[in-house]
């Protein structure tokens, strides 16, 4: 009875995919006591085994949430998933990571089944929770999610611009140089190549960044945002077992669960299926989203000028191209 009545005042996130986003997920969000943390993977034990991880590490972090780690097994009745239930976040990062030389769009397959059936589990289990993709590629995953659910699109997200912004913003601090905590910097769109940094939106302290960095070093710094998750897949290419960025993808994910279960009502860019908000319907697309307990409190429409406005169709028409392939691909 007790342990009933405390479980419903602590948060609950589940993280489904252990592996290196899981889990810089799961640290950040028991580091900021968020809530506990219950990890899910397929691979037997790996999850509980991170989880035991990070909670021998709760003294030094000076956290009271825990960790814990589930085994579901790849071909079973998926019955493991039962420890999803009263989760108030679902947070997916299950799949197979980008591989050098390996785009977003070839994960395409193997990632839509592996989302399909974790949604189909989330369905099952966790009927009111708020689900947020990371799985890539992001758009397109979140739209098997939606689908799959078949729930409002207030509680079926996708993280990308987080991160996107986040690197831009990281770029820019850099480059000033200043604190990476004085910059903000918006990324809206598709997540990927064609994403849409919002230069006119960019501020460092108050100050546009056009103040402070020349129209080259801003150039310079919207292609390498485009290509950072690219730069950082080379750079592991040495090491057998990394495969894409995890750091960043973690903290990024775990701000959208703390928003959401903190009520913060945080303007993030969001993945979020569009109905009718920038002349789209029925694709999951980057746009700024006011953030609340309930998912999405709104969805912030910003007047685009043309340059912007060409760059977010082109976003759009790939995250189309790409979303009716996997529909026709999994006969949604
Ligand atoms: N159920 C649970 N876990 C699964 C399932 C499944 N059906 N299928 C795969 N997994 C697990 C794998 O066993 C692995 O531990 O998902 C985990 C994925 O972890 P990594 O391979 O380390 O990939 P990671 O770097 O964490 O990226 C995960 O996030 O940013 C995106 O592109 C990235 O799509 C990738 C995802």
């Amino acid at each position: 009875m007790s342990e009933r009545i405390c479980r419903s005042l602590i948060p609950k996130i589940s993280v489904i995919g252990a592996g290196y986003v899981g889990e810089a997920a799961a640290r950040h969000l028991i580091t900021r006591e968020v809530g506990d943390v219950y990890l899910f993977d397929i691979m037997e034990d790996v999850a509980k085994g991170k989880a035991l991880d990070l909670y021998h590490a709760a003294p030094i972090i000076g956290t009271n949430r825990r960790i814990y780690g589930v085994n579901v097994a790849a071909d079973g009745d998926g019955s493991e998933y039962a420890a999803l239930e009263d989760s108030d976040v679902v947070i997916i990062t299950s799949g197979i990571a980008r591989r050098p030389g390996m785009s977003r769009d070839d994960l395409l397959k193997i990632n839509a089944k592996i989302v399909r059936d974790v949604a189909d589990k989330v369905q099952k289990y966790a009927p009111n929770t708020i689900v947020i993709v990371v799985t890539n590629p992001l758009d397109v995953m979140s739209k098997v999610a939606f689908q799959t659910l078949g729930w409002h699109r207030d509680r079926v997200l996708g993280q990308a611009g987080v991160l996107d912004s986040s690197r831009m913003a990281s770029l820019i601090a850099a480059a000033v140089p200043c604190s990476a905590t004085d910059v903000d910097a918006i990324v809206l769109g598709g997540h990927g190549d064609t994403m849409v940094p919002l230069v006119r939106y960019t501020t460092v302290g108050g100050i546009p960044v056009s103040e402070l960095l020349s129209k080259e070093q801003i150039d310079e710094i919207i292609q390498k945002t485009a290509f950072a998750g690219g730069e950082v897949v080379q750079l592991f290419r040495n090491s057998p077992a990394l495969g894409s960025a995890y750091h960043a993808p973690g903290a990024a994910v775990a701000q959208m669960a703390e928003a959401i279960i903190r009520d913060q009502m945080h303007i993030l860019p969001t993945t979020v299926h569009l109905e009718g908000e920038y002349g789209y319907e029925g694709i999951y697309m980057g746009v700024p989203v006011q953030l609340c307990n309930s998912g999405i409190r709104r969805v912030i429409e910003l007047e685009l000028q043309p340059h912007e406005r060409e760059m977010f169709e082109k976003s759009a028409n790939h995250v189309k191209k790409t979303t009716q392939e996997m529909q026709a691909l999994l006969g949604l």
